[in-house]
């Protein structure tokens, strides 16, 4: 499924983003900010089981969340979106993912560009929801690899996809090989231009965030 957040705190947020004057301490903000935010909205949707607590006065019921989390960064534009979504699932496991496009790869036909994964370090991920967070969900081609070497690790419950800006041809291509992950995002976009980058999109995360433009 992709769950699209269409409230308009988040989306005046994205609007940050993608204004071309937003300056790289702002949007680096801003996307952490979103981190916690999405993770708040992607917590509501775990699984809790209905627990008693003992207060100084007496006995209330309440919650407590069964399922454990593993936040994966895909370097390095997902640096703030972890950081921000850590304030949520402080008790998360971490993974890093070093994986980029072949950008002058002159045989990628259309959206199937070259996917080098250059590092990857997971916990182990048996029976635990993972979170892949990565803010541009472009051609679908690193997210591809990504999801198809994590499955090689072992049997995760869920996986879910944290991004900002998905592209509509990208969504296609990653549900249609990977039918059982979850989309979360705050917007879907229609086109990518020749280079692969989301139009309208915000440009390139990484470099809005870092200050590399
Ligand atoms: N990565 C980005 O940072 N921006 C895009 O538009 C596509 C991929």
């Amino acid at each position: 499924m992709i769950k699209i957040l269409g409230n308009n705190y988040l989306q005046s947020l994205l609007t940050i983003l993608r204004d071309r004057k937003t300056n790289f301490v702002v949007f680096r903000e801003t996307v952490k900010e979103i981190g916690k935010f999405m993770a708040y909205e992607i917590a509501k949707e775990l699984d809790y089981s209905d627990v008693n607590v003992e207060t100084p006065l007496g006995i209330a019921k309440g919650k407590k969340r069964d399922d454990e989390i593993v936040l994966v960064i895909v370097l390095r534009a997902a640096l703030p979106l972890v950081h921000g979504m850590m304030e949520v699932f402080r008790d998360s496991y971490l993974g890093v993912i070093a994986a980029k496009r072949i950008e002058n790869n002159e045989d990628h036909a259309g959206l199937d560009f070259g996917v080098e994964i250059s590092y990857m370090k997971l916990p182990n991920i048996d029976d635990k929801v993972i979170i892949i967070a990565d803010p541009m969900l472009a051609t679908g081609s690193t997210m591809i690899s990504i999801l198809s070497r994590l499955k090689e690790l072992g049997k995760p419950k869920r996986i879910i996809l944290a991004t900002i800006i998905s592209a509509r041809p990208g969504v296609e291509r990653v549900m249609k090989i990977h039918k059982d992950i979850d989309i979360y995002t705050l917007a879907v976009d229609n086109e990518l231009n020749s280079d692969g980058y989301i139009v309208p999109g915000l440009g390139d995360a990484g470099d809005r965030a870092f200050g590399t433009i």
